[in-house]
């Protein structure tokens, strides 16, 4: 059992993993393996999940990596950070974890309440889409600690909101505010605090009864394209588009526009996962 999140799968299909460490949800090592566990749970079926929340606490999304961390000895006389090995046991953790998430193939939604900062921006960014209430606010800090990021910060925020504006909240550190991180494309969504849980349960619930194998395709169709250049994409987009016709969704999806016009068209629980 984690110890550190909870895991709670709803009847209407959505599963919500929800941070619990202690002030901040600082991403220590255990953590970031109960949550690469929870994600593969997932990903394997054995949470049948149609759509995911990632959430933590009402004013901590994640305060990212735990720093207490990064000292191999935290005296200050004789103070020394890590070693290469624990880093690398770190950063690994890291990867592993937010990959995990990134790899879960229906859609994800992190759910941000308050401070994002570091890895905490960085699992946001390992999700799908992301929901903010207007008090939270996002970041990479590491650079004020002297180091950089190591679980995506780089990558996935360079690929989301382009190389330029990633350099400078890299280089930066600084925080960007709800209503900024909207307008750079960094979140999908900003709602007011009260209405967070409210509009992140609206969505992954209404993507929950969608098409499943089609949001699936449609998933592994972007983010397969990404690793490619534009004609691969093209073509990977091409052998999904197939894919999804052999699926019940296509037969339930256009049969019921032609019977009943666009929009009705109730999927449920209609086969395997593909
Ligand atoms: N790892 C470990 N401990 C952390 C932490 C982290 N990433 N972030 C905060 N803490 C600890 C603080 O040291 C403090 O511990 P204490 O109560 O024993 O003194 C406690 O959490 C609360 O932090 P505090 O700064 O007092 O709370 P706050 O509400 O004023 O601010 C943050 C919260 C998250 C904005 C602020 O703590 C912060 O900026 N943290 C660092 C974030 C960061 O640099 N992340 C990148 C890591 S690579």
């Amino acid at each position: 059992m984690p110890e550190l999140l909870d895991l709670h799968l709803a009847d209407d299909g959505v599963a919500t993993i929800t941070l619990r460490h202690g002030k901040v949800n600082a991403l220590c090592v255990a953590l970031l393996n109960e949550l690469r566990d929870a994600a593969r749970s997932i990903t394997s079926g054995e949470v049948a999940a149609r759509a995911v929340v990632i959430g933590g606490g009402p004013k901590l999304f994640a305060a990212g990596a735990d720093i207490t961390e990064f000292a191999s000895d935290p005296d200050p006389a004789s103070f020394a950070v890590a070693g290469p090995e624990r880093v690398r046991e770190i950063g690994g953790a890291f990867l592993d974890a937010l990959n995990a998430v990134a790899a879960i193939p229906v859609p994800t939604i992190a759910s941000v309440s308050g401070f994002a900062l570091g890895g905490g921006c960085e699992l946001a960014l390992a999700c799908d889409l992301r929901i903010a209430s207007s008090k939270a606010r996002f970041g990479q800090p590491e650079i004020l600690l002297g180091i950089i990021p190591g679980g995506g910060g780089t990558q996935r925020l360079a690929r989301l909101v382009g190389p330029s504006v990633a350099k400078d909240l890299v280089f930066t550190g600084r925080q960007v505010s709800a209503d900024e991180a909207l307008r750079i494309g960094l979140v999908n969504e900003v709602v007011d605090p009260e209405q967070l849980d409210g509009r992140t349960a609206e969505l992954a619930s209404s993507l929950a009864a969608g098409a499943p194998n089609a949001l699936r395709l449609a998933k592994a169709a972007i983010d397969g394209g990404l690793e490619m250049s534009l004609d691969e994409g093209l073509r990977h987009e091409q052998d999904r588009f197939v894919d999804v016709f052999a699926t019940r969704d296509a037969t339930v999806g256009v049969a019921s526009f032609l019977e009943s016009g666009p929009g009705h068209a109730a999927f449920g629980d209609i086969g395997p996962a593909i």
